[in-house]
């Protein structure tokens, strides 16, 4: 029988055991494989012996929408860290006879995955982040369900600052994508969102919040975590000058926020939701995606399609070679139809006032 393993790598995203069951359960049905879960992404691959379990219908079964990953991931395994470990996985995955590998990662651990097919593992990707970012795939499943959970949090800030009559700033997770903090913007109706695609005037949201102050009403902004100032706000930029790619930590709210409290005749409050956005189950539409791309991987196993990962193109399921998914940050682009809705409808995106 053919034996094919699966891992999930790098940070975790709701949806990612219902890949696991989803190219299991195709796999077991379509051509008897056995299943073979390895722990804690590639980590499970790299030790002295290989922590890996049997996948059974059983193991699979009744975890739809459990948020997190079943088999545990890890963020910073990394198989090619130097030759002996590489080898040392090759090995384990030769002695373990697995035919191919099933890895749902993010950029980082395609760029693994790509870097081991290279050295002759035959892998097939599924992308996984909330951050939206994937190169090549312009749905990756966790990320409705982000939006959701942001777009709650929103909706309970409006009723507290409302009450007050305060600025309130949420920080969402993204990275150096605002997909996140656009699309729950949106939804819970902040009246500014500021991405990363956008370099933000300090001016110009606080004008937003006086003018709003004025007619006693709240404000609610919306900041993805990789959003940057417009030149000239230096404690703002203090604080991204020293932060590392990728960005971690978040916390550019509360640079935010001592930043507009001078400038406002209201109190100004800060939240990062922070992890918050990864966990918890997935929502329906994260829930069909995955068990979309979990099937769709397991076809790509059986065709012996190796070294490539599944995405959604135009609404349509594909797949692309490893090596262009490798590098993420596919950015909001400068002309997305609903940066356009967001102005037109009078939500601010912090740039600076016309003329
Ligand atoms: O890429 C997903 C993500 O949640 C980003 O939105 C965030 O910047 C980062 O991971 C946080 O990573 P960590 O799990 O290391 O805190």
């Amino acid at each position: 029988t053919r034996r094919i393993g699966i891992l999930t790598g790098g940070g975790d995203c709701p949806g990612l055991n219902a890949v696991i069951r989803a190219v299991a359960k195709s796999l077991m049905r379509q051509c008897g494989a056995e299943v073979v879960g390895i722990e804690d992404g590639f980590a499970g691959l790299m030790e002295a012996s290989p922590r890996v379990r049997p996948l059974a219908w059983e193991a699979v079964s009744g975890i739809l929408m459990r948020g997190g990953t079943i088999l545990g991931t890890s963020n910073r395994a990394n198989p090619l860290q130097d030759e002996a470990t590489t080898a040392r996985v090759l090995r384990h995955a030769q002695a373990l006879q697995l035919e191919g590998l099933v890895v749902i990662g993010g950029d980082g651990t395609m760029a693994l995955a790509h870097g081991l097919a290279q050295r002759g593992l035959r892998v097939v990707g599924v992308p996984k982040t909330i951050d939206n970012d994937i190169p090549g795939c312009e749905r990756s499943f966790g990320f409705d369900t982000a939006v959701a959970t942001v777009t709650e949090a929103i909706e309970r800030l409006q009723t507290t600052a409302e009450s007050h009559g305060r600025v309130m700033i949420v920080e969402t997770m993204g990275r150096w994508a605002g997909w996140i903090a656009l699309e729950a913007g949106l939804a819970g109706a902040a009246d500014v969102i500021l991405l990363p695609e956008i370099a933000f005037d300090v001016e110009a949201v606080a004008a937003v919040c006086r003018a709003r102050a004025q007619r006693r009403r709240h404000t609610l902004v919306c900041i993805g975590e990789g959003a940057r100032p417009a030149g000239g706000e230096p404690a703002v930029q203090a604080v991204h000058a020293d932060r590392p790619e990728p960005l971690r930590l978040g916390g550019v709210a509360h640079v935010l926020a001592a930043a507009l409290q001078p400038r406002v005749p209201v109190e100004v409050r800060a939240t990062v939701l922070g992890h918050v956005q990864r966990g918890g189950s997935p929502t329906p539409f994260d829930r069909v995606l995955a068990t979309q791309y979990g099937n769709e991987a397991a076809q790509l196993v059986m065709a012996g399609a190796w070294g490539r990962m599944v995405t959604l193109q135009q609404g349509r399921l594909s797949s692309v070679a490893l090596a262009d998914a490798a590098h993420g940050n596919r950015q909001v682009p400068l002309d997305h139809p609903l940066l356009r809705a967001a102005r037109q409808i009078g939500v601010s995106l912090g740039e600076p006032a016309a003329g």
